[in-house]
Protein backbone atom coordinates (compact mmCIF):
# COMPACT_ATOMS: atom_id res chain seq x y z
CA UNK A 1 0.00 0.00 0.00
CA UNK A 2 1.57 3.57 -1.11
CA UNK A 3 1.81 5.21 2.19
CA UNK A 4 2.47 9.13 1.87
CA UNK A 5 2.43 10.78 4.54
CA UNK A 6 0.63 11.08 7.62
CA UNK A 7 -1.66 14.10 8.19
CA UNK A 8 -2.24 16.27 10.69
CA UNK A 9 -5.80 14.79 11.55
CA UNK A 10 -3.22 11.43 11.88
CA UNK A 11 -4.86 9.91 9.29
CA UNK A 12 -2.88 8.03 6.95
CA UNK A 13 -2.82 9.50 3.19
CA UNK A 14 -2.87 6.51 0.94
CA UNK A 15 -3.37 7.00 -2.87
CA UNK A 16 -6.37 5.06 -5.02
CA UNK A 17 -5.89 2.41 -7.55
CA UNK A 18 -8.28 2.60 -10.44
CA UNK A 19 -6.99 -1.00 -11.94
CA UNK A 20 -9.70 -2.67 -10.22
CA UNK A 21 -11.87 -5.62 -10.09
CA UNK A 22 -13.58 -6.25 -12.63
CA UNK A 23 -10.82 -4.03 -15.23
CA UNK A 24 -12.15 -0.88 -16.05
CA UNK A 25 -12.27 -0.10 -19.72
CA UNK A 26 -10.48 2.95 -20.17
CA UNK A 27 -8.26 4.91 -17.48
CA UNK A 28 -6.42 7.97 -18.00
CA UNK A 29 -4.42 9.57 -15.14
CA UNK A 30 -3.00 12.93 -15.67
CA UNK A 31 -0.20 12.49 -12.75
CA UNK A 32 1.44 16.00 -13.57
CA UNK A 33 -2.88 17.38 -12.49
CA UNK A 34 -3.72 18.26 -9.06
CA UNK A 35 -5.42 14.94 -7.20
CA UNK A 36 -8.31 15.06 -5.20
CA UNK A 37 -7.79 14.12 -1.21
CA UNK A 38 -11.11 12.44 -0.49
CA UNK A 39 -11.27 13.00 3.69
CA UNK A 40 -13.77 13.58 6.53
CA UNK A 41 -14.52 16.90 5.51
CA UNK A 42 -15.59 15.76 1.69
CA UNK A 43 -19.67 15.64 0.87
CA UNK A 44 -21.60 13.38 -1.15
CA UNK A 45 -23.66 15.02 -3.48
CA UNK A 46 -26.47 13.60 -4.45
CA UNK A 47 -29.76 15.34 -6.06
CA UNK A 48 -32.35 13.06 -6.26
CA UNK A 49 -33.63 9.72 -4.98
CA UNK A 50 -32.35 7.34 -6.66
CA UNK A 51 -28.87 9.28 -6.30
CA UNK A 52 -29.01 9.39 -2.51
CA UNK A 53 -29.90 5.87 -2.09
CA UNK A 54 -26.46 5.46 -4.11
CA UNK A 55 -24.89 7.85 -1.83
CA UNK A 56 -25.98 6.51 1.25
CA UNK A 57 -24.25 2.75 0.15
CA UNK A 58 -21.01 4.71 -1.06
CA UNK A 59 -20.90 6.30 2.24
CA UNK A 60 -21.70 2.68 4.46
CA UNK A 61 -19.13 0.88 1.92
CA UNK A 62 -16.22 3.57 2.52
CA UNK A 63 -16.51 3.89 6.10
CA UNK A 64 -15.81 0.54 6.60
CA UNK A 65 -12.23 1.65 4.24
CA UNK A 66 -11.35 4.85 5.51
CA UNK A 67 -13.00 4.84 9.41
CA UNK A 68 -14.98 7.98 8.80
CA UNK A 69 -18.67 8.27 7.23
CA UNK A 70 -18.78 11.05 4.60
CA UNK A 71 -21.71 13.61 4.54
CA UNK A 72 -24.84 13.40 1.87
CA UNK A 73 -25.78 16.94 0.74
CA UNK A 74 -28.21 17.49 -2.15
CA UNK A 75 -26.26 20.66 -3.50
CA UNK A 76 -22.62 20.60 -4.22
CA UNK A 77 -20.67 23.33 -2.45
CA UNK A 78 -17.59 25.10 -4.13
CA UNK A 79 -15.16 22.53 -3.88
CA UNK A 80 -14.16 19.21 -2.33
CA UNK A 81 -16.78 17.41 -3.31
CA UNK A 82 -18.32 13.84 -5.16
CA UNK A 83 -21.03 13.91 -7.08
CA UNK A 84 -23.16 11.34 -8.63
CA UNK A 85 -25.25 11.96 -11.42
CA UNK A 86 -26.69 10.01 -13.88
CA UNK A 87 -26.85 12.43 -17.09
CA UNK A 88 -24.48 10.81 -19.89
CA UNK A 89 -25.72 9.03 -23.00
CA UNK A 90 -24.75 5.79 -24.02
CA UNK A 91 -26.52 3.22 -25.82
CA UNK A 92 -24.97 0.97 -22.94
CA UNK A 93 -26.96 1.31 -19.82
CA UNK A 94 -24.56 0.11 -16.91
CA UNK A 95 -22.15 2.79 -19.20
CA UNK A 96 -20.55 5.70 -16.36
CA UNK A 97 -17.86 7.78 -16.42
CA UNK A 98 -15.71 9.23 -13.09
CA UNK A 99 -13.93 12.29 -13.95
CA UNK A 100 -11.28 14.03 -11.02
CA UNK A 101 -9.58 17.03 -10.59
CA UNK A 102 -8.41 18.68 -7.58
CA UNK A 103 -12.10 20.27 -6.49
CA UNK A 104 -14.24 17.17 -7.24
CA UNK A 105 -14.98 13.97 -8.68
CA UNK A 106 -17.53 13.70 -10.23
CA UNK A 107 -19.80 10.13 -11.11
CA UNK A 108 -21.85 10.22 -14.07
CA UNK A 109 -23.63 7.01 -15.37
CA UNK A 110 -26.17 6.58 -17.76
CA UNK A 111 -28.68 5.13 -15.35
CA UNK A 112 -28.66 5.04 -11.19
CA UNK A 113 -27.19 1.69 -11.52
CA UNK A 114 -24.43 3.12 -13.75
CA UNK A 115 -23.55 5.55 -11.62
CA UNK A 116 -23.53 2.88 -8.31
CA UNK A 117 -20.67 0.94 -10.46
CA UNK A 118 -18.60 3.89 -10.64
CA UNK A 119 -18.95 4.01 -7.16
CA UNK A 120 -17.83 0.51 -6.87
CA UNK A 121 -14.83 2.04 -8.64
CA UNK A 122 -14.11 4.23 -6.22
CA UNK A 123 -14.33 2.02 -3.53
CA UNK A 124 -12.45 -0.86 -4.39
CA UNK A 125 -9.38 1.51 -5.70
CA UNK A 126 -8.96 2.50 -1.83
CA UNK A 127 -5.58 0.05 -1.11
CA UNK A 128 -7.34 -1.50 2.53
CA UNK A 129 -9.04 -0.37 5.39
CA UNK A 130 -7.67 2.10 8.18
CA UNK A 131 -7.62 5.36 9.63
CA UNK A 132 -6.71 7.03 5.74
CA UNK A 133 -7.50 10.39 3.49
CA UNK A 134 -7.32 9.24 0.13
CA UNK A 135 -5.74 10.52 -2.87
CA UNK A 136 -7.63 10.33 -6.29
CA UNK A 137 -5.27 11.12 -8.97
CA UNK A 138 -6.58 13.22 -11.46
CA UNK A 139 -7.73 11.84 -14.32
CA UNK A 140 -10.97 9.80 -16.14
CA UNK A 141 -12.46 6.58 -16.38
CA UNK A 142 -14.48 5.52 -18.75
CA UNK A 143 -16.34 2.37 -18.41
CA UNK A 144 -19.09 -0.13 -19.80
CA UNK A 145 -19.54 -3.78 -19.22
CA UNK A 146 -19.31 -6.20 -21.94
CA UNK A 147 -22.46 -8.08 -20.90
CA UNK A 148 -26.00 -6.91 -19.41
CA UNK A 149 -26.69 -10.45 -17.67
CA UNK A 150 -24.18 -10.95 -15.23
CA UNK A 151 -25.00 -13.49 -13.02
CA UNK A 152 -24.64 -15.16 -9.71
CA UNK A 153 -27.25 -18.24 -8.68
CA UNK A 154 -27.62 -19.57 -5.07
CA UNK A 155 -29.19 -22.61 -4.24
CA UNK A 156 -31.44 -22.06 -0.75
CA UNK A 157 -33.33 -24.78 -0.95
CA UNK A 158 -30.67 -28.07 -0.48
CA UNK A 159 -29.53 -25.96 2.59
CA UNK A 160 -31.69 -22.89 4.26
CA UNK A 161 -30.22 -19.81 4.25
CA UNK A 162 -31.89 -16.70 6.38
CA UNK A 163 -32.85 -13.68 4.94
CA UNK A 164 -29.44 -11.92 6.29
CA UNK A 165 -27.53 -13.85 5.03
CA UNK A 166 -28.99 -13.96 1.62
CA UNK A 167 -28.34 -9.94 2.20
CA UNK A 168 -24.95 -10.85 2.94
CA UNK A 169 -24.67 -12.46 -0.54
CA UNK A 170 -26.30 -9.98 -2.42
CA UNK A 171 -23.38 -7.57 -1.01
CA UNK A 172 -20.97 -9.53 -1.64
CA UNK A 173 -21.83 -10.21 -5.51
CA UNK A 174 -22.81 -6.24 -5.82
CA UNK A 175 -19.05 -5.63 -4.91
CA UNK A 176 -18.67 -7.75 -8.07
CA UNK A 177 -20.89 -5.73 -10.52
CA UNK A 178 -23.31 -8.73 -10.65
CA UNK A 179 -26.58 -7.39 -11.33
CA UNK A 180 -28.77 -10.31 -11.49
CA UNK A 181 -29.30 -12.93 -8.34
CA UNK A 182 -30.72 -16.47 -9.43
CA UNK A 183 -32.13 -17.47 -6.52
CA UNK A 184 -33.16 -21.46 -6.38
CA UNK A 185 -36.00 -21.59 -4.00
CA UNK A 186 -37.16 -25.47 -4.42
CA UNK A 187 -36.16 -28.62 -4.46
CA UNK A 188 -36.43 -32.28 -3.58
CA UNK A 189 -35.08 -31.05 -0.54
CA UNK A 190 -37.21 -28.53 0.18
CA UNK A 191 -39.95 -25.55 -0.85
CA UNK A 192 -38.63 -22.34 0.38
CA UNK A 193 -41.12 -20.13 -1.14
CA UNK A 194 -44.64 -19.17 1.03
CA UNK A 195 -47.24 -19.65 -1.07
CA UNK A 196 -50.81 -18.13 0.03
CA UNK A 197 -53.19 -20.48 -0.09
CA UNK A 198 -51.18 -23.22 -0.14
CA UNK A 199 -49.89 -23.70 3.50
CA UNK A 200 -49.26 -27.43 2.71
CA UNK A 201 -46.06 -26.26 0.51
CA UNK A 202 -44.06 -24.62 3.61
CA UNK A 203 -45.70 -26.69 6.35
CA UNK A 204 -45.05 -29.94 4.63
CA UNK A 205 -42.76 -28.62 1.80
CA UNK A 206 -39.82 -26.58 3.66
CA UNK A 207 -39.25 -29.77 6.27
CA UNK A 208 -37.33 -32.71 6.13
CA UNK A 209 -36.88 -35.66 8.64
CA UNK A 210 -32.85 -35.59 8.41
CA UNK A 211 -30.09 -34.77 5.73
CA UNK A 212 -27.58 -37.16 4.67
CA UNK A 213 -23.96 -36.97 6.01
CA UNK A 214 -20.98 -36.09 4.10
CA UNK A 215 -20.94 -38.22 1.31
CA UNK A 216 -22.55 -41.13 2.52
CA UNK A 217 -26.22 -42.79 1.67
CA UNK A 218 -26.96 -42.03 5.50
CA UNK A 219 -29.15 -39.62 6.97
CA UNK A 220 -28.44 -37.81 10.32
CA UNK A 221 -32.31 -37.97 11.63
CA UNK A 222 -32.11 -34.52 12.20
CA UNK A 223 -35.05 -32.21 11.36
CA UNK A 224 -34.26 -29.78 8.86
CA UNK A 225 -36.24 -27.14 7.30
CA UNK A 226 -36.62 -23.03 6.89
CA UNK A 227 -38.74 -21.26 4.08
CA UNK A 228 -38.91 -17.21 2.90
CA UNK A 229 -42.11 -15.54 4.03
CA UNK A 230 -43.68 -13.28 1.23
CA UNK A 231 -43.16 -10.24 3.52
CA UNK A 232 -38.88 -11.63 3.76
CA UNK A 233 -39.05 -12.25 -0.23
CA UNK A 234 -40.47 -8.55 -0.78
CA UNK A 235 -37.44 -6.93 1.80
CA UNK A 236 -34.66 -9.27 -0.19
CA UNK A 237 -35.92 -7.93 -3.56
CA UNK A 238 -36.02 -4.71 -2.33
CA UNK A 239 -32.40 -4.82 -0.79
CA UNK A 240 -30.84 -6.40 -4.09
CA UNK A 241 -33.09 -3.69 -5.99
CA UNK A 242 -31.37 -0.95 -3.50
CA UNK A 243 -27.83 -2.53 -4.94
CA UNK A 244 -29.01 -2.54 -8.62
CA UNK A 245 -29.52 -6.45 -8.67
CA UNK A 246 -32.49 -8.05 -9.95
CA UNK A 247 -34.10 -10.70 -8.45
CA UNK A 248 -34.90 -13.69 -10.71
CA UNK A 249 -36.44 -16.44 -8.73
CA UNK A 250 -36.58 -20.06 -9.89
CA UNK A 251 -39.99 -22.53 -9.57
CA UNK A 252 -37.79 -25.64 -10.90
CA UNK A 253 -40.36 -28.47 -12.75
CA UNK A 254 -41.27 -30.50 -13.95
CA UNK A 255 -38.38 -32.70 -11.74
CA UNK A 256 -36.89 -31.54 -8.64
CA UNK A 257 -40.35 -31.36 -6.83
CA UNK A 258 -40.36 -33.84 -4.48
CA UNK A 259 -41.01 -31.30 -1.40
CA UNK A 260 -44.35 -30.31 -3.88
CA UNK A 261 -45.25 -34.30 -4.03
CA UNK A 262 -44.70 -34.45 -0.59
CA UNK A 263 -47.02 -31.71 0.41
CA UNK A 264 -49.75 -32.42 -2.53
CA UNK A 265 -49.19 -36.40 -3.68
CA UNK A 266 -52.06 -36.30 -5.77
CA UNK A 267 -50.12 -33.78 -7.88
CA UNK A 268 -47.76 -37.12 -8.53
CA UNK A 269 -48.17 -40.37 -11.72
CA UNK A 270 -48.15 -42.98 -8.61
CA UNK A 271 -49.71 -40.89 -6.20
CA UNK A 272 -47.70 -41.44 -3.56
CA UNK A 273 -46.75 -41.41 -0.56
CA UNK A 274 -43.57 -38.83 -0.59
CA UNK A 275 -41.43 -37.47 1.99
CA UNK A 276 -39.64 -34.36 1.19
CA UNK A 277 -35.93 -35.60 0.06
CA UNK A 278 -33.16 -36.65 2.81
CA UNK A 279 -30.55 -37.18 0.32
CA UNK A 280 -28.99 -35.72 -3.28
CA UNK A 281 -29.49 -36.83 -6.37
CA UNK A 282 -32.08 -37.01 -9.35
CA UNK A 283 -35.37 -38.33 -7.91
CA UNK A 284 -37.60 -40.38 -10.16
CA UNK A 285 -40.51 -39.20 -8.76
CA UNK A 286 -41.79 -35.78 -10.54
CA UNK A 287 -44.96 -33.78 -10.93
CA UNK A 288 -47.67 -35.65 -13.50
CA UNK A 289 -48.03 -34.12 -16.73
CA UNK A 290 -51.63 -36.41 -17.51
CA UNK A 291 -52.85 -34.10 -14.31
CA UNK A 292 -55.11 -31.19 -15.28
CA UNK A 293 -54.38 -30.26 -11.24
CA UNK A 294 -50.65 -29.99 -12.19
CA UNK A 295 -50.73 -27.49 -14.89
CA UNK A 296 -53.80 -25.31 -12.10
CA UNK A 297 -50.98 -25.47 -9.42
CA UNK A 298 -48.21 -24.38 -11.40
CA UNK A 299 -50.42 -21.01 -12.60
CA UNK A 300 -51.54 -20.59 -9.38
CA UNK A 301 -48.15 -20.74 -8.26
CA UNK A 302 -46.47 -18.72 -11.07
CA UNK A 303 -49.27 -15.64 -10.29
CA UNK A 304 -48.04 -15.37 -6.86
CA UNK A 305 -44.40 -15.56 -8.21
CA UNK A 306 -44.65 -13.04 -10.82
CA UNK A 307 -46.55 -10.97 -7.77
CA UNK A 308 -43.76 -11.22 -5.21
CA UNK A 309 -40.50 -10.98 -8.31
CA UNK A 310 -40.75 -7.18 -10.35
CA UNK A 311 -37.55 -9.60 -12.85
CA UNK A 312 -38.85 -9.54 -16.59
CA UNK A 313 -37.19 -13.31 -16.44
CA UNK A 314 -38.64 -15.80 -14.21
CA UNK A 315 -36.57 -19.08 -14.03
CA UNK A 316 -38.83 -22.79 -14.62
CA UNK A 317 -36.29 -25.04 -14.16
CA UNK A 318 -36.51 -27.86 -16.70
CA UNK A 319 -33.52 -29.97 -15.48
CA UNK A 320 -32.85 -33.77 -14.92
CA UNK A 321 -36.58 -34.44 -15.32
CA UNK A 322 -36.60 -38.42 -15.55
CA UNK A 323 -39.41 -40.22 -17.63
CA UNK A 324 -39.35 -43.51 -16.32
CA UNK A 325 -42.81 -42.40 -14.18
CA UNK A 326 -44.11 -40.85 -17.52
CA UNK A 327 -44.20 -44.02 -19.74
CA UNK A 328 -45.50 -46.04 -16.73
CA UNK A 329 -48.31 -43.62 -16.10
CA UNK A 330 -51.67 -43.28 -17.84
CA UNK A 331 -52.55 -40.15 -17.55
CA UNK A 332 -49.35 -39.06 -18.87
CA UNK A 333 -49.67 -41.46 -21.72
CA UNK A 334 -53.21 -40.59 -22.56
CA UNK A 335 -51.92 -36.75 -22.63
CA UNK A 336 -49.34 -37.58 -25.22
CA UNK A 337 -51.93 -39.35 -27.34
CA UNK A 338 -54.47 -36.35 -26.60
CA UNK A 339 -51.47 -34.07 -28.00
CA UNK A 340 -50.23 -36.44 -30.88
CA UNK A 341 -47.11 -36.86 -29.62
CA UNK A 342 -44.83 -39.05 -31.49
CA UNK A 343 -40.94 -40.34 -30.89
CA UNK A 344 -38.36 -39.69 -33.77
CA UNK A 345 -35.12 -38.91 -34.61
CA UNK A 346 -34.61 -35.62 -32.47
CA UNK A 347 -36.86 -36.37 -29.45
CA UNK A 348 -39.15 -38.91 -27.56
CA UNK A 349 -42.56 -38.05 -27.09
CA UNK A 350 -42.05 -37.77 -23.12
CA UNK A 351 -39.20 -35.52 -24.12
CA UNK A 352 -42.08 -33.61 -26.26
CA UNK A 353 -44.46 -34.04 -23.17
CA UNK A 354 -42.03 -31.90 -20.95
CA UNK A 355 -41.84 -29.33 -23.61
CA UNK A 356 -45.72 -28.88 -23.68
CA UNK A 357 -45.30 -28.44 -19.55
CA UNK A 358 -43.23 -26.02 -20.48
CA UNK A 359 -44.46 -24.37 -22.56
CA UNK A 360 -47.25 -24.00 -20.54
CA UNK A 361 -45.91 -22.12 -18.27
CA UNK A 362 -43.66 -20.27 -20.73
CA UNK A 363 -47.20 -19.31 -22.32
CA UNK A 364 -48.58 -18.59 -18.72
CA UNK A 365 -45.78 -16.28 -17.84
CA UNK A 366 -45.92 -14.34 -21.38
CA UNK A 367 -49.67 -13.28 -21.12
CA UNK A 368 -47.64 -11.67 -17.88
CA UNK A 369 -45.25 -9.49 -19.73
CA UNK A 370 -42.51 -12.37 -18.38
CA UNK A 371 -39.66 -14.23 -19.93
CA UNK A 372 -39.09 -17.53 -19.14
CA UNK A 373 -35.63 -19.19 -18.45
CA UNK A 374 -34.82 -22.73 -18.88
CA UNK A 375 -32.06 -25.06 -17.96
CA UNK A 376 -30.60 -26.57 -21.38
CA UNK A 377 -32.05 -30.08 -21.53
CA UNK A 378 -35.53 -27.73 -22.63
CA UNK A 379 -34.06 -27.91 -25.84
CA UNK A 380 -34.27 -31.70 -26.24
CA UNK A 381 -38.38 -31.96 -26.76
CA UNK A 382 -38.51 -28.50 -28.48
CA UNK A 383 -38.82 -25.20 -27.30
CA UNK A 384 -39.78 -21.92 -28.96
CA UNK A 385 -36.73 -19.14 -29.31
CA UNK A 386 -39.01 -16.50 -26.87
CA UNK A 387 -37.63 -18.94 -23.74
CA UNK A 388 -33.88 -18.23 -22.34
CA UNK A 389 -31.43 -21.18 -22.34
CA UNK A 390 -29.34 -21.24 -19.68
CA UNK A 391 -26.76 -23.95 -20.48
CA UNK A 392 -25.07 -25.70 -17.83
CA UNK A 393 -24.67 -29.09 -19.28
CA UNK A 394 -21.30 -27.48 -20.68
CA UNK A 395 -21.02 -24.86 -23.71
CA UNK A 396 -23.09 -26.82 -26.64
CA UNK A 397 -26.25 -26.14 -25.23
CA UNK A 398 -26.20 -22.26 -25.24
CA UNK A 399 -24.21 -22.88 -28.50
CA UNK A 400 -27.14 -24.30 -30.20
CA UNK A 401 -29.65 -22.02 -28.80
CA UNK A 402 -28.03 -18.94 -29.95
CA UNK A 403 -27.22 -20.60 -33.46
CA UNK A 404 -31.23 -21.11 -33.05
CA UNK A 405 -32.34 -17.39 -32.35
CA UNK A 406 -32.57 -18.37 -28.56
CA UNK A 407 -30.83 -15.60 -25.96
CA UNK A 408 -28.67 -17.86 -24.09
CA UNK A 409 -26.88 -17.22 -20.65
CA UNK A 410 -24.06 -19.59 -19.99
CA UNK A 411 -23.21 -21.19 -16.91
CA UNK A 412 -21.20 -24.31 -18.38
CA UNK A 413 -20.30 -26.29 -15.09
CA UNK A 414 -16.39 -26.73 -16.06
CA UNK A 415 -15.99 -23.10 -15.58
CA UNK A 416 -18.81 -21.76 -13.66
CA UNK A 417 -20.43 -24.55 -10.74
CA UNK A 418 -18.43 -23.15 -7.87
CA UNK A 419 -19.87 -26.47 -5.29
CA UNK A 420 -16.67 -27.87 -7.18
CA UNK A 421 -13.65 -27.71 -5.02
CA UNK A 422 -11.10 -25.06 -6.06
CA UNK A 423 -7.90 -27.18 -6.07
CA UNK A 424 -6.70 -30.71 -7.25
CA UNK A 425 -5.89 -30.97 -3.30
CA UNK A 426 -7.46 -33.80 -2.04
CA UNK A 427 -8.49 -31.46 1.75
CA UNK A 428 -10.12 -28.59 -0.11
CA UNK A 429 -13.64 -29.06 0.43
CA UNK A 430 -15.89 -29.93 -2.30
CA UNK A 431 -19.77 -29.00 -1.98
CA UNK A 432 -20.92 -31.25 -5.47
CA UNK A 433 -20.10 -35.25 -5.92
CA UNK A 434 -18.88 -34.80 -9.59
CA UNK A 435 -17.13 -32.49 -11.48
CA UNK A 436 -13.59 -31.64 -11.94
CA UNK A 437 -11.63 -29.10 -9.85
CA UNK A 438 -12.13 -25.44 -10.40
CA UNK A 439 -9.13 -22.63 -10.04
CA UNK A 440 -9.49 -19.18 -10.16
CA UNK A 441 -7.44 -19.35 -13.06
CA UNK A 442 -9.73 -21.98 -15.03
CA UNK A 443 -12.85 -19.51 -14.34
CA UNK A 444 -10.89 -16.44 -15.45
CA UNK A 445 -9.91 -18.20 -18.93
CA UNK A 446 -13.90 -18.69 -20.06
CA UNK A 447 -14.33 -17.15 -23.36
CA UNK A 448 -18.17 -17.43 -23.82
CA UNK A 449 -18.58 -16.13 -27.09
CA UNK A 450 -16.91 -18.84 -29.55
CA UNK A 451 -15.00 -17.60 -32.36
CA UNK A 452 -17.10 -18.59 -35.07
CA UNK A 453 -20.21 -17.13 -34.07
CA UNK A 454 -21.46 -14.26 -36.35
CA UNK A 455 -22.03 -10.88 -34.55
CA UNK A 456 -25.85 -11.80 -34.56
CA UNK A 457 -25.50 -15.05 -33.04
CA UNK A 458 -23.04 -13.11 -30.29
CA UNK A 459 -25.89 -10.88 -29.82
CA UNK A 460 -27.94 -13.79 -28.08
CA UNK A 461 -25.31 -14.61 -25.36
CA UNK A 462 -26.50 -12.09 -23.20
CA UNK A 463 -24.39 -12.91 -20.24
CA UNK A 464 -22.65 -15.66 -17.80
CA UNK A 465 -23.27 -16.65 -14.14
CA UNK A 466 -21.74 -18.65 -11.74
CA UNK A 467 -24.01 -21.36 -10.03
CA UNK A 468 -23.71 -22.20 -6.03
CA UNK A 469 -25.33 -25.72 -5.42
CA UNK A 470 -25.27 -25.80 -1.46
CA UNK A 471 -25.74 -30.08 -1.51
CA UNK A 472 -22.77 -29.61 0.83
CA UNK A 473 -23.06 -26.20 2.05
CA UNK A 474 -24.36 -26.02 4.94
CA UNK A 475 -23.59 -22.33 6.08
CA UNK A 476 -22.89 -19.20 5.15
CA UNK A 477 -19.69 -18.93 5.81
CA UNK A 478 -18.74 -22.27 3.73
CA UNK A 479 -20.72 -20.62 0.72
CA UNK A 480 -18.55 -16.96 1.03
CA UNK A 481 -15.52 -19.74 0.81
CA UNK A 482 -17.02 -21.16 -2.36
CA UNK A 483 -17.59 -17.46 -4.00
CA UNK A 484 -14.48 -16.36 -3.21
CA UNK A 485 -12.27 -15.52 -4.96
CA UNK A 486 -13.35 -16.98 -7.77
CA UNK A 487 -16.19 -14.30 -8.20
CA UNK A 488 -13.72 -11.57 -8.85
CA UNK A 489 -12.78 -14.13 -12.12
CA UNK A 490 -16.13 -14.53 -12.69
CA UNK A 491 -16.84 -10.66 -12.83
CA UNK A 492 -14.02 -9.97 -14.89
CA UNK A 493 -15.62 -12.45 -17.29
CA UNK A 494 -18.94 -10.92 -17.25
CA UNK A 495 -17.22 -7.03 -17.67
CA UNK A 496 -14.05 -6.64 -19.09
CA UNK A 497 -13.71 -6.61 -22.51
CA UNK A 498 -10.01 -6.29 -22.73
CA UNK A 499 -8.13 -9.78 -23.41
CA UNK A 500 -7.12 -11.54 -21.19
CA UNK A 501 -3.77 -11.23 -18.92
CA UNK A 502 -3.58 -13.66 -15.61
CA UNK A 503 -0.97 -11.83 -13.93
CA UNK A 504 -2.26 -8.63 -13.98
CA UNK A 505 -5.58 -9.82 -13.00
CA UNK A 506 -3.63 -11.65 -9.88
CA UNK A 507 -2.89 -8.46 -9.04
CA UNK A 508 -5.89 -6.68 -9.34
CA UNK A 509 -6.93 -9.68 -7.02
CA UNK A 510 -4.63 -9.10 -4.22
CA UNK A 511 -5.64 -5.99 -4.18
CA UNK A 512 -9.21 -6.65 -4.38
CA UNK A 513 -9.19 -8.96 -1.00
CA UNK A 514 -8.03 -6.21 0.97
CA UNK A 515 -12.14 -4.98 0.46
CA UNK A 516 -12.37 -8.75 1.55
CA UNK A 517 -10.70 -8.63 4.75
CA UNK A 518 -12.21 -5.10 5.46
CA UNK A 519 -15.61 -6.82 5.11
CA UNK A 520 -14.50 -9.74 6.94
CA UNK A 521 -15.35 -12.10 3.90
CA UNK A 522 -14.86 -15.82 3.99
CA UNK A 523 -12.29 -16.50 1.03
CA UNK A 524 -9.53 -19.06 0.11
CA UNK A 525 -6.79 -17.42 1.66
CA UNK A 526 -4.77 -19.64 0.75
CA UNK A 527 -4.35 -19.93 -2.79
CA UNK A 528 -2.75 -16.20 -2.36
CA UNK A 529 0.15 -18.17 -0.29
CA UNK A 530 0.39 -20.63 -2.62
CA UNK A 531 -1.47 -20.46 -6.50
CA UNK A 532 -2.75 -23.00 -8.04
CA UNK A 533 -0.80 -24.24 -11.08
CA UNK A 534 -3.77 -26.16 -12.69
CA UNK A 535 -3.49 -26.60 -16.45
CA UNK A 536 -5.98 -24.45 -18.47
CA UNK A 537 -7.72 -25.94 -20.58
C1 LIG B 1 -28.19 -28.34 -12.76
O1 LIG B 1 -27.01 -28.26 -12.35
N1 LIG B 1 -28.91 -29.42 -12.52
C2 LIG B 1 -28.80 -27.28 -13.49
ZN1 LIG C 1 -48.24 -39.03 -14.88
Amino acid sequence: MAVLAVSCSSRELVEADYAVVPLPESITVEPQAQAFRFGPDTRIVASDSAQQVNARLFAGYVKTLVGFEPEIVTVAPGKDFIRLGADIVNGNSDAYVITVNADSIVVDGVTPAATFYGLQTLRKAIPGAGNFEVLYPAGTIADAPRFAYRGAHFDTARHFFAPDSVKMFIDMIALHNINRMHWHLTEDQGWRLEIKGRPELTEIGSKRAGTVIGHTQDSDSIPYGGYYTADEVRDIVKYAADRHITVIPEIDLPGHMLAALASYPELGCTGGPYEVWQRWGISDDVLCAGNDSVYAFLDDVMDQVVELFPSEYIHIGGDECPKVRWTECPKCQAKIKELGLRTDEHSTAEQKLQSHVMKHVADHLAAKGRKAIGWDEILEGGVDTSTVIMSWRGTEGGIAAAKAGHDAIMTPNQFMYFDFRQSDDPSEPRAATWGDPLTVEKVYSYEPIPDSFTPGEAAHIIGVQANLWTEHIPNYRQAEYMEMPRVAALAEVQWSKAPKDYDAFFERLKRLTKIYDAEDYNYRKTYFVQPDSLAVK
